[in-house]
């Protein structure tokens, strides 16, 4: 199967590869033997309850955390070391409170050593497309979380990475925003041919955005739960109507609320 641009041309290849991982904070064991490939110019969307573990899978996909077992791999020859190879926005977005939203976009590109007024000038053709139009000078402390997120959004996607993890996004946008924006992301996903790997609460985007869905049930995690969303493309909003899109988001919801009641059982029992 192929994604994206690739449609049917270019044949498949690892761009993510967690090998028998294993990973605890302390007493808490996330990830236990976890295995999970990403193949080159995929979206998939992460989703499970609270305190599951995804935003920590993150951070092991971007070299942050180490695994206390196991490999993970970027690309075609198994690099380990991830540090810097991978764009990230963080959930919480971790914008430099001393740097304007125009100093803090161009982070990524002044670390490669671009000179500072060719990242500027990149940094200003995008805030248009993220709704920052006149904002360059701000400061963090003067933009709304929504405005914020962007900021964070468009920092990841300079950093010119082939794999771009996302930590829930659009989370604080509101509606006809979060639809622009995803629309916004497919289509830079499209142009691209970027890896995409987004985590959300939200089914209904899982669905939309992915070539497959991995649903994470009760730490520690031993394998995620595969949906795949054998839906065309593009999409549109109206799929969300589809009996198709339905039969999906009901299967996914059927998984998650057996995950919720599971952890409310061993919660009694505990
Ligand atoms: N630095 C840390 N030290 C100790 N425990 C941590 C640390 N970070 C996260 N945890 C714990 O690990 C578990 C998984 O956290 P994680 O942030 O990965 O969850 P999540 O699935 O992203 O949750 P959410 O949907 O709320 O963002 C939680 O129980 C959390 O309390
Ligand atoms: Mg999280």
């Amino acid at each position: 199967m192929a994604y994206g641009l690739s449609e049917g041309t270019l044949a498949v290849s690892p761009m993510l590869q967690f090998s028998q991982v294993s990973f605890s904070y302390q007493q808490r064991s996330i990830l236990k033997d976890f295995s999970l490939q990403i193949d080159k110019g995929e979206f998939v969307s992460v989703i499970g309850p609270s305190g599951v573990g995804k935003s920590t899978l993150f951070h092991l996909a971007n070299g942050l955390l180490q695994p206390d077992a196991g490999q993970i791999m970027l690309g075609d020859n198994g690099e380990s070391n991830l540090l810097g190879k991978v764009g990230y926005m963080p959930q919480k977005d971790l914008l430099l409170p001393w740097r304007t939203v125009l100093e803090n976009a161009a982070l990524p590109l002044e670390i490669k050593g671009m000179k500072q007024e060719a990242a500027y000038r990149q940094v200003r053709e995008q805030l248009p497309i993220f709704g920052l139009e006149g904002w360059a000078d701000a400061y963090p402390e003067q933009l709304s979380g929504g405005m914020r997120q962007r900021v964070s959004l468009l920092r990841a996607t300079l950093t010119g990475s082939q794999l771009l993890l996302l930590d829930e996004p659009f989370s604080a946008l509101d509606g006809i925003t979060k639809m622009e924006m995803q629309e916004w992301l497919l289509s830079l996903w499209r142009q691209l041919g970027i890896t995409v790997l987004l985590i959300t609460h939200d089914i209904e985007e899982a669905i939309l955005l992915a070539d497959r869905v991995l649903v994470l049930k009760a730490a520690p995690v031993q394998e995620a739960v595969e949906v795949p969303v054998s839906l065309g493309r593009p999409r549109e909003g109206r799929l969300r109507y589809d009996p198709a899109f339905l039969a999906i988001r009901e299967q996914i919801w059927d998984i998650l609320t057996d995950a919720i009641n599971a952890a409310g059982e061993r919660g009694r029992r505990a």
